[in-house]
């Protein structure tokens, strides 16, 4: 019984959209999984020491979250490799893409890179992942650590979870920054409570670099002065989202004036207030549902009661998976074909030989297609040729409990046995019955559902991603991308998995000839399959290697009516292949074009992968909606690809996007992998999804990788607390011959609380988030100004103006923007021409009048219909001291 009960818990746990499945009730976070990467050694003290690691946060969260919040059930996840006496049981319902945490080792090339959060949805909003490295976090002296590994470890918690930032400088950005409270220079923190030295260090050692040592022309402290907060006996306890280590540091900044209590302090241009609006950290979590209103209200807790429970998985080795998959065609043939061919390509091409299956088809009751045989047997084959057998869709009810049956009959308890039902129907009806969602839970069978029409599936959805199903709604002409999603979704972080290059739909003129250029890049290593499904007539098609021969394996296959090219592309056939598809009949031929590779990586090399999903968001009306794609080579951001994402209602196309990777915006950081934009051209209610091509069309792509500096020996015996943070070196690596993916979204509701006809124009323009000062003519108090422009629609189309404003205190101009003074044209030097698109890089010089020695500045964008966005991030500069 406990094992179904483990079970269960687990199937909670949705995958493909990151983020969400950690809950919290009675004020304990639980399914809080941490996941050891396979580079990582076996080491049975490295687990002891992470239990008492994260044991030791959860009192850290706790006081930091004021008695509200702890980790009060955490899931280990160990590799495969790992011996079985340090498990508690095995487990295939646990994969590590479904991570909150995944520590790694420095060593593995797929994960390599510095430790981070990767976050994509901004401001209260949680991230993908905490990615970690056993040499950091096991580390006592690094200079994130110092000591308090379970204080990083809760800092790096509420960037995840609570989508809270840094307070201190990131690399790249301005130690220091002029303060209206103080005006002078002061160093980047949360609270000025947080005091501490800057020092530099010079040859004869190290310095103090005092305030009368500030240029006066620049206001800056000389070169390599940087600010060192006292590791002990500071001021104040807050922010944990500043120097964590700090002795005295155990709260989150808020916005308590009590005298004697050091607060947020909302001036510096740190990325918490930049992506924050300014607010206090603790002002951001505590409106996070977790907190918000009266949720979890604050309790007393003994030490005890706040030690989490620990339940250790190890990953299986091999995974038998068995799947039951129910076909219940639609009724036009050309829909029928298109679903029968794609089932074709994702049981045979999609695979190992560990896999068995059953096809549930035509009629049950005589028994055929319910053994569990082989992907690619005849029996499998012969199901999925069977074309012309006309449905009786009252029959699915017991079809889909054959299907329960057939997987019932096997052996769950060996090892790495896994229990799908399938079920891909294209009928108008609501099918799943409670009886046997129930009988799944039981026998541990993960459902997963396909339908191609949009259907009153709400509740039915719930439960099955509820059991870890995945559900897919999507037009048959997008049954393609449907079975990849469930393909990725069953092979969790697998290596060999297989990567969609294109994924598209021709329509080919009679006689007519469609050639297709396609880069295979450089980290592709495996064989590339081209697959050609008709409709009436094959068309020739040849396929072209980069060294202008023709090539591969061809075979066509009549009765499901494709043809299939595959050939093993090694190191010197990277480059351009070519791919002309030529109909021969005077007819018009409808056909899908699919080519992947299936990868066979080793450790030293990964594929550069994509993913997408989209986020809405309810707390605006209309709610917003982000979508999101990422390209990724392992751990390190592929940037400058042109992503393109095209939104379908139904089968038609309702709006193509590019999404951006250059900050600004709903893309909240520039150049990390994920490319961002906001989709506001909606015209219907429904479901709606998203497909996503990837390419290079500037033939500018790079791969950043980043690591750490490593700090020489010597400073690590320095004074404690007095090591610098890390610092970072980006290596770019451009890639040779260009990139090409394909790739979409699971579906997204839009409901009744989008007006579609009330409001023609709901959407403000985005807010702007990187506001920054490029420059300061002192003498003439001239500032130049630059940002990236939103739309007049979120991130779409042009805004009309901009609305800048001024004062000489940075706090009262974030606490009431409109209150201050406001920039007029005549203060704009030159022409600004007006906003530019959204996306492009605004510059716009401004005149201060004489009698101000400093400043600050916000601005916002106004839309054609006097629509205003939020104001942006708040900057400051001097004009004399
Ligand atoms: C199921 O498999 C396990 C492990 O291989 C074995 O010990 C057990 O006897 C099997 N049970 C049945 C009913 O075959
Ligand atoms: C499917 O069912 C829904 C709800 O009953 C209905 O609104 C819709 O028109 C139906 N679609 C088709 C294609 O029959
Ligand atoms: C092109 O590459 C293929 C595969 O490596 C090879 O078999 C063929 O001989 C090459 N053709 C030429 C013209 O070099
Ligand atoms: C991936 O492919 C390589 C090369 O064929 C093979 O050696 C390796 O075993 C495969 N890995 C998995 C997990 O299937
Ligand atoms: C990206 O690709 C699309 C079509 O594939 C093209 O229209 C667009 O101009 C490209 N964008 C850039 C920035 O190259
Ligand atoms: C700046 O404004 C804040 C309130 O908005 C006020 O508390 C503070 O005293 C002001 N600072 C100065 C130097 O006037």
């Amino acid at each position: 019984m406990k094992f179904l009960c483990l079970l269960c818990v687990f199937c909670l746990i949705p995958s493909l959209t990151p983020g969400s499945h950690i809950r919290i009730r009675n004020n304990g976070y639980e399914l809080v999984v941490v996941a050891i990467h396979d580079s990582v050694k076996e080491n049975a003290q490295m687990l002891t020491a992470l239990k008492k690691i994260i044991s030791d946060s959860s009192k850290v969260l706790y006081e930091a979250t004021r008695h509200r919040a702890f980790f009060r059930k955490v899931f280990f996840l160990i590799p495969s490799t790992w011996s079985s006496s340090l498990a508690d049981k095995d487990s295939t319902s646990v994969n590590l893409r479904d991570a909150d945490v995944i520590l790694s080792d420095p060593a593995s090339v797929s994960r390599r890179s510095s430790p981070r959060t990767r976050s994509y949805a901004g401001c209260g909003h949680s991230g993908i992942h905490i990615q970690l490295r056993t040499d950091v976090l096991l580390n006592n002296n690094h200079p994130l650590i110092q000591h308090k590994p379970e204080k990083y470890m809760v800092h790096e918690f509420a960037k995840y979870w609570y989508g809270v930032f840094e307070e201190y400088p990131n690399p790249g950005e301005n130690q220091f920054y002029f303060s209206t409270t103080f005006g002078r220079a002061d160093p980047v923190r949360c609270s000025i409570g947080l005091i501490g030295r800057i020092m530099q260090k010079t040859s004869s050692g190290i310095q103090l670099c005092g305030y009368d040592s500030v240029d006066p022309e620049t206001g800056e402290f000389p070169e390599g002065c940087v600010y060192y907060p006292y590791p002990s006996h500071n001021r104040g306890t807050a922010s944990m989202m500043d120097h964590s280590y700090i002795q005295e540091i155990q709260d989150f900044c808020d916005d308590d004036h009590t005298q004697g209590h050091y607060s947020h302090n909302v001036e510096p241009p740190n990325r918490h207030n930049r992506l924050c609006s300014h607010r206090s950290t603790w002002d951001v979590i505590s409106n996070t549902p977790d907190f918000q209103g009266n949720a979890n209200p604050p309790t007393t807790l003994s030490d005890s009661q706040l030690a989490p429970q620990f339940i250790i998985f190890r990953a299986p080795s091999r995974r038998r998976r068995r799947l039951a998959v129910i076909l219940d065609s639609p009724k036009e043939f050309h829909k029928r074909l298109r679903l029968h061919q794609a089932v074709d390509h994702f049981l045979g091409d999609g695979f190992d030989d560990d896999t068995k299956v059953a096809i549930i088809h035509d009629d049950v009751t005589n028994g055929r297609g319910t053994r569990m045989r082989g992907r690619r047997s005849a029996t499998v084959k012969s199901s999925l040729q069977n074309l012309h057998d006309s449905v009786d869709p009252s029959a699915l009810p017991s079809r889909i409990r054959a299907g329960i049956e057939v997987l019932k009959k096997k052996n769950s308890t060996k090892e790495g046995m896994e229990f799908h039902l399938i079920l891909i129907s294209c009928n108008n009806q609501t099918v799943l019955e409670e009886g046997n969602i129930q009988k799944m839970v039981d026998f541990g069978i993960t459902p997963h559902f396909y339908n191609c029409e949009e259907n009153r599936m709400k509740n039915i959805e719930e439960t099955i991603k509820q059991q870890g199903g995945l559900v897919e709604i999507k037009s048959h002409r997008s049954i393609f991308s449907a079975l990849q999603r469930l393909s990725e979704k069953l092979h969790g972080d697998e290596k060999n998995l297989s990567v969609q290059l294109v994924n598209e739909n021709l329509e080919l003129a009679g006689e007519g000839t469609h050639q297709t250029y396609l880069p295979v890049d450089e980290s592709l290593h495996g064989e590339l399959v081209v697959r050609l499904h008709y409709t009436t007539a094959p068309p020739s098609v040849s396929v072209i290697a980069p060294n202008g021969s023709a090539c591969g394996y061809t075979a066509t296959n009549h009765k499901l009516r494709y043809i299939k090219i595959s050939s093993f592309v090694t190191e010197n056939e990277h480059g351009k292949w070519s791919v002309a598809i030529t109909n021969k009949t005077p007819y018009h031929e409808s056909i899908h074009l699919l080519v992947v590779l299936k990868s066979q990586s080793t450790e030293d090399e990964v594929p550069i992968r994509t993913n997408a999903w989209v986020k809405v968001f309810h707390e605006h009306s209309p709610p917003r909606v982000g979508v999101y794609a990422e390209v990724m080579y392992g751990g390190h951001p592929v940037v400058n690809a042109n992503v393109s994402a095209h939104v379908y209602h139904r089968e038609r196309k309702v709006a193509s996007l590019a999404l951006r990777d250059t900050g600004g915006g709903f893309d909240i950081m520039k150049h990390d992998g994920i490319y961002s934009n906001s989709f506001t051209e909606m015209d219907a209610h429904g479901i709606h999804y998203v497909e996503v091509t990837v390419k290079d069309s500037l033939n500018n792509l790079e791969i950043h990788k980043t690591y750490e500096i490593p700090i020489p020996t010597e400073q690590d015996k320095g004074e404690p607390g007095h090591v610098p943070m890390p610092d970072y070196h980006t290596e770019r690596v451009r890639l040779k011959h260009g990139l090409r993916r394909s790739t979409s979204t699971g579906q997204f509701h839009i409901d009744q609380r989008w007006d579609l006809v009330g409001n023609p124009d709901p959407y403000p323009p985005a807010r702007v988030i990187d506001l920054q000062i490029d420059g300061v003519d002192r003498k003439e108090r001239r500032v130049t100004l630059s940002w990236t422009a939103p739309g007049s629609n979120l991130d779409t189309g042009t805004a009309s103006s901009y609305e800048i404003r001024y004062q000489t205190n940075g706090t009262a101009l974030v606490h009431e923007p409109t209150a201050a003074w406001l920039v007029t044209d005549d203060m704009i030097v030159g022409t600004s021409g007006g906003p530019r698109g959204a996306g492009q890089t605004e510059h716009v010089t401004v005149q201060f009048p004489p009698s101000l020695k400093w400043v600050a500045v916000m601005l916002r964008a106004v839309d054609e219909n006097n629509n205003k966005g939020e104001f942006s991030n708040m900057m400051t500069t001097f004009f004399e001291l």
